[in-house]
């Protein structure tokens, strides 16, 4: 066996479900998978029920985190239709603002020009108060993320390069979408990006197999745009998992009867290095490269404080078959079921304490930190 030690990984798009969809996810659970994944800080995405779109929401989800996570988690913030940026008040206690502009889970998706166009000037301006952590300031503002695919993708980039508001795309997906990303970073737009392991290891060519299993959003796109997000490699700054679990129930699956709207998503955090490390392992990435996008790039795109004494350990060599049953998300599958994969997680230090070992979390539920709530004080 050999042991190989890397820093604790960050994942920086991940859906903890908590408050409104505790039944898929929450904080324990949600957090525990991360250990189980190698991953030591959490980015959590503001479509819970209700949003978190307003102070008080982030307050409220700030303390459920902070009663229950077993690893570290920074809150986005979130912006509605009806609520437009209430959340300015308290932008600098979010990792950042996440906008949705194409179809997703949830309420939050924005409609209009005007809309878009005033949640961006806000931004800046509340950025002109306390600078990007991004860019160094202590108690400064994250990246605005966007699920932006399609034509709504050079909107965002548009109104980054009008304001100098640093972007971050979420889950890139499509040959088209990568392209034109690399062509805005040699234009110096201030964009980074995201990629899923979802979207780089499966395609439209698995969906038969797959079924409802394989359907979230972005969907899984045609081989050429797999082969293109491999080609553009260099061009995608983070790996983020996406984790979005539903049930199968949910999903249609062992139900008698077909449920009228799926939700889309898949989980991902127990599975992203494993299937990074099987690549790494047939030459296709680097150790480095996974390192860049699963530690040091989220680390500094959003501006997420070190974590002394923490790091995990991995048994490279340990060959296996993902399987439902080894899962700590509370839904219990994956979209990886049945594949081999070599790399396991056998113990995970955060802050000099080990909270995971062969397999079990050691961890009390709040002992993880919730990032950033200081900030304003
Ligand atoms: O597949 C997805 N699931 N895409 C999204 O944008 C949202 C997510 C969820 O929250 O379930
Ligand atoms: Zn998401």
């Amino acid at each position: 066996m050999s042991t190989l030690r890397l820093p604790g990984l960050v994942d920086a798009h991940v859906h903890l479900r908590e408050p409104g969809y505790e039944y898929k996810e929450d904080f324990t659970t949600g957090t525990m998978a991360a250990l189980a994944g190698g991953v030591t800080t959490v980015l959590d995405m503001p479509n819970t029920n209700p949003p978190t779109s307003t102070p008080a929401r982030l307050a409220d989800k700030a303390r459920r985190a902070a009663a229950h996570a077993v690893c570290d988690v920074g809150l986005f913030v979130g912006a509605t239709n009806t609520e437009g940026d209430a959340y300015l008040p308290v932008a600098p206690q979010a990792c950042g603002l996440k906008i949705y502009v194409s179809d997703t889970f949830g309420s939050l998706r924005i409609d209009t020009l005007a809309l878009m166009h005033r949640l961006f000037r806000t931004w800046a301006t509340a950025a002109d108060q306390h600078g990007y952590r991004m860019q160094g300031a202590e108690h400064g503002l994250g990246p605005i993320t966007v699920h932006a695919e399609e034509l709504m993708l050079p909107v965002c980039l548009a109104l980054s390069q009008i304001y100098r508001v640093p972007l971050h795309i979420a889950h890139v997906s499509r040959r088209s979408e990568i392209e034109l990303i690399r062509a805005a970073k040699e234009r110096d737009i201030p964009v980074t990006c995201e990629v899923t392991p979802h979207h780089l290891f499966l395609s439209t060519a698995d969906l038969p197999r797959l079924g409802a299993r394989g359907d979230m959003r972005p969907r899984l796109a045609t081989p050429d745009d797999v082969a293109a997000l491999w080609e553009n490699l260099d061009v995608v700054d983070i790996f983020a998992t996406d984790h979005a679990p539903h049930t199968l129930a949910e999903k249609g699956i062992g139900v008698s009867e077909a449920p009228a709207a799926p939700p889309p998503g898949v989980p991902g955090l127990e599975t992203m290095l494993p299937l990074l490390l099987t690549a790494a392992h047939a030459g296709r990435l680097t150790q480095e490269d996974i390192v860049a996008r699963c530690a040091d790039n989220p680390r500094r795109i959003y501006g997420l404080p070190a974590q002394p004494e923490t790091w995990i350990e991995v048994d490279v060599d340990a060959e296996y078959e993902l399987t439902d049953a080894a899962l700590k998300t509370k839904v219990g599958w994956t979209p990886f079921a049945g594949q081999r994969v070599y790399g396991r997680v056998e113990r995970v230090i955060l802050r000099g304490v080990t909270v995971y070992a062969q397999g079990e979390v050691l961890a009390t539920p709040g002992s993880g930190k919730v990032l950033f709530q200081e900030s304003g004080d």
